[in-house]
């Protein structure tokens, strides 16, 4: 049966790859309703290592000031065999298998949309990466919140990457990864205050705290990971990552993972925690909790499905018989996509009710 979180990457992809089209049919709606992980937080608070860590690569762009500028749609695709590889949507066909060359097109494709002006731009950047050491997973990298514009400006710009992540995180399917530095206060972190705005229960917000290695002496982050500091629904992860000096020395990835796991599994303070700690965990849970998430979602996004079939199969015999290259041809193959999608959800709900899966 084809995993559900690739299934659901495939209709992520087709109804961007639709483009202005879809904005006539049920698709933006469609897009809306597919469960996603964004991951908001301050700057420096730790993002781009997450993301990092889960996917085992180096491959985001760094540097002081707002790097993010653009939402990153990133997708990972577990292969069993052969070489990681990206694509981005902007270039198809061409696989990059030089991570620095896809940091690279990811810094150059943003400067693209927003000029080399340090704007900001909600128009997101695709990228899929293939990896034998990946779980299947959808995330959205979105920019850090800032407090003050730096030079060159403008100073509407901290509540325009406010209101960009707000929009994103606001949707009731966007399950968010909130990340906060353990070396500061809870209290004062973007990333608890922005997603209790939106989520207020904490029902649909991951907390993660990075830095833990750089806690004040004496002090230890138990009563944070443990939710006493502030409650989720769902239990708070600790990470260690890279350093900024391994980071210059290029620190291996899957090192830095091991060296993580021993830090919580060798501390008596984090012993206890230590197998719900790590960003491999970090990767492992959320992929469990995507795809328990569209599962639940099941029923709604079929009959989304089936509705946009219906507009689509309506437009296409107004436009007449589908030339592959035109809009029409666009529109007949993710017509084909949904019907595909259709067969599937149908398949895993048919396996839970014979009691072969769960729901
Ligand atoms: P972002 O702005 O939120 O994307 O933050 P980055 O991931 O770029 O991290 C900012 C800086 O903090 C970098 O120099 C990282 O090496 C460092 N950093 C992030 N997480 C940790 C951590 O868990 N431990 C340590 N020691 N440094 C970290
Ligand atoms: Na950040
Ligand atoms: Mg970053």
């Amino acid at each position: 049966m084809e995993n559900l979180i690739s299934l659901v990457n495939k209709i992520q992809r087709a109804c961007t790859a639709l483009g202005d089209h879809g904005e006539e049919s049920a698709l933006p709606t469609l897009w809306d309703a597919l469960p996603a992980i964004a991951v908001v937080g301050g700057q420096s608070s730790g993002k781009s290592s997450v993301l990092e860590s889960i996917v085992g690569k180096d491959f985001l762009p760094r540097g002081a000031g707002i790097v993010t500028r653009r939402p990153l749609v990133l997708q990972l695709h577990k292969i069993n065999e052969g070489r990681e590889y990206a694509e981005f949507m902007h270039l198809p066909r061409k696989r990059f298998t030089d991570f620095a060359a896809v940091r690279k097109e990811i810094s150059d494709e943003t400067d693209r949309e927003t000029g080399r002006s340090k704007q900001i731009s909600s128009v997101p950047i695709h990228l899929s990466i293939y990896s034998p050491n990946v779980v299947n997973l959808t995330l959205i990298d979105l920019p850090g919140l800032t407090k003050v514009a730096v030079e060159g400006q403008p100073e509407s710009i901290v509540q325009d990457i406010e209101n960009m992540v707000r929009s994103f995180i606001e949707k009731p399917n966007c399950i968010i990864l909130a990340i906060s530095p353990a070396n500061q206060d809870l209290a004062t972190s973007d990333a608890i205050k922005i997603s209790r705005e939106v989520d207020p229960k904490g029902e649909r917000t991951f907390g993660v705290l990075t830095k833990i290695d750089l806690m004040d002496k004496g002090t230890d982050a138990v009563d944070m990971l443990e939710g006493r500091s502030y409650k989720l629904q769902f239990p708070w992860i600790g990470v260690v990552n890279r350093s900024q000096a391994d980071i210059n020395k290029s620190v291996d990835m899957i090192a830095a993972r091991r060296r993580e796991y021993e830090y919580f599994a060798n501390s008596p303070e984090y012993r206890h925690l230590a197998n719900r700690m790590g960003s491999e965990h970090l990767g492992k849970m959320l992929s469990k909790h995507l795809e328990t998430v569209i599962k639940s979602r099941i029923p709604g996004l079929q009959s989304l499905i089936n509705k946009t079939i219906n507009e689509l199969e309506g437009e296409l015999s107004r436009l007449g018989k589908p030339i592959a290259s035109d809009a029409g041809g666009k529109l007949y193959m993710i017509m084909e996509i949904c019907r595909n999608f259709d067969q599937v959800f149908k398949e895993h709900l048919d396996g839970a009710r014979s009691g072969g899966e769960k729901i």
